[in-house]
């Protein structure tokens, strides 16, 4: 079933690089997303097409107007009849993580609605969106390129968006452990040497050899991860014997 994704935003124009290369264009080619970019303004009302207004009881900056977003939102649900969850992008937000991506990708439809200026009327927040998410701490001047971010994390979830089928399934975050870095060719380049084990073609050893790999990248640079992973007995031995940080968990 393709998933369709619609997006609100004042700057259609921001979309157009990023979903015309790569994942994001591969998977709108192959059916597996429908991706629809509305302008905003184009729900302005009055001859100059006026978005935002001063905020009440004063302030610095202007506010994306209630009736814009509410009327786009309205008129984007009758063009199809699925229904999902209306996203608005706001440093208010959930912070975006693996858990988040995986669960906006088993729906069928999102509204995404992208903010921008100083801010949205309260009731958009408060009566129209269905999520909120955010894509750090750190202030960006638009919901744009956090739109951007969700959609790719969200796609490459989606059945037939990758190349392989099980790519998504093989990065960082599974089991909630970072993936470390994988080796290409040639096998020496200026004196550091590509594991022998990747050599020799034993799959088994191969892949007890990247587990490691990934329990030492993920507790030498993200410890705080470690403690809520997925850690089968012998990880938890091989990380003890090799005096790594089990953080959170008393050992
Ligand atoms: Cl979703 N919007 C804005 N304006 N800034 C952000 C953000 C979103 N996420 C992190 N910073």
């Amino acid at each position: 079933m393709r998933m369709r994704i619609d997006i609100l935003t004042l700057f259609p124009a921001m979309f157009r690089g990023p979903f015309d290369e790569s994942i994001v264009k591969r998977a709108v080619e192959s059916g597996v997303v429908a991706i629809h970019i509305h302008d905003l303004r184009q729900w302005a009302k009055g001859r100059h097409k006026v978005a935002d207004d001063y905020p009440y009881g004063g302030g610095p900056g202007m506010v994306l107007k209630p009736e814009p977003v509410f009327e786009a939102t309205d008129a984007i649900l009758e063009e199809a009849a699925e229904r999902g969850p209306i996203v608005l992008l706001t440093p208010l937000g959930r912070t975006l993580d693996h858990d988040l991506a995986l669960e906006l990708a088993s729906k069928q439809r999102l509204i995404l609605i992208c903010g921008h200026y100083e801010g949205v009327d309260a009731r958009v927040h408060e009566h129209l969106a269905t999520h909120e998410v955010s894509i750090g701490d750190y202030v960006l001047s638009g919901g744009e390129l956090p739109a951007m971010v969700l959609v790719d994390a969200v796609i490459r979830h989606l059945p037939g968006a990758l190349g392989s089928p099980d790519s998504a399934g093989d990065e960082s975050f599974v089991d909630g452990l970072l993936e470390a870095p994988p080796y290409t060719r040639p096998p020496e380049f200026r004196g550091w040497d590509v594991p022998d084990v990747l050599l020799s073609g034993h799959h088994a050893e191969v892949d007890k050899w990247r587990r490691r790999r990934n329990l030492l990248w993920t507790a030498q640079r993200r410890p705080d991860l470690l403690a809520a992973a997925s850690l089968t007995d012998e990880d938890r031995e091989w990380l003890a014997a090799n005096a790594l940080p089990l953080e959170g968990s008393g050992q």
